[in-house]
């Protein structure tokens, strides 16, 4: 057996001392309280993108939107989930989720642009798409394999803004 595998007795021994910490563990090599932290940042940075795409949901039903009302509401409805999966992970990293609406602009990434005309809002969008895909980009890479389960909720939620800026991008050349 190699030496730097800890023995499996040792490691069901210090999960129990350490029970009330939940999946942080010895070996979690990240600084907890900074991916908690980063983690609430995104979180608002979700529930903003949320709200926005609610607005410009309800703001292009009422005009000849083609399709992207309907695109605004899966959106927003893929980022309420997205803040869903960061609350979660919060909670097993044993932190606070934030849901504190004061401040809730201040502590996103992305910004609450409701946009004139449909053209407005799908560029809006699209910035704010733009700059969830960089900091998480960057989230991913400073996680590493320190927190490999925060890092794989990162790529995860990553992918699907990809799609979304994707989506914006056909929209606003159609529109
Ligand atoms: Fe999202
Ligand atoms: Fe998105």
């Amino acid at each position: 057996m190699s030496d730097h595998l800890t023995d499996i007795q040792t490691l069901r021994d210090r999960a129990r001392a350490n029970i009330e910490q939940g999946p942080v563990t010895d070996a979690y090599g990240a600084d907890r309280e900074r991916v908690i932290a980063v983690l609430n940042e995104a979180l608002a940075t979700e529930i903003v993108c949320y709200l926005r795409y609610k607005r410009h949901y309800f703001m292009a039903s009422g005009i000849n939107s083609g399709n992207a009302a309907a695109e605004f509401l899966e959106h927003a409805t893929q980022e309420l989930g997205h803040a869903d999966q960061l609350a979660v992970r919060i909670t097993q990293l044993q932190g606070e989720p934030n849901f504190d609406p004061d401040g809730l602009t201040d502590r996103s990434h992305a910004e609450y642009v409701e946009g004139k005309s449909l053209e407005d809002m799908i560029r809006e969008d699209l910035v704010a798409e733009r700059i969830a895909i960089e900091s998480y980009q960057e989230i991913v890479r400073w996680l590493g394999t320190s927190d490999s389960t925060t890092r794989r909720l990162f790529e995860e939620i990553l992918a699907v803004e990809e799609e979304h800026a994707d989506d914006l991008l056909d929209l606003l050349t159609n529109t």
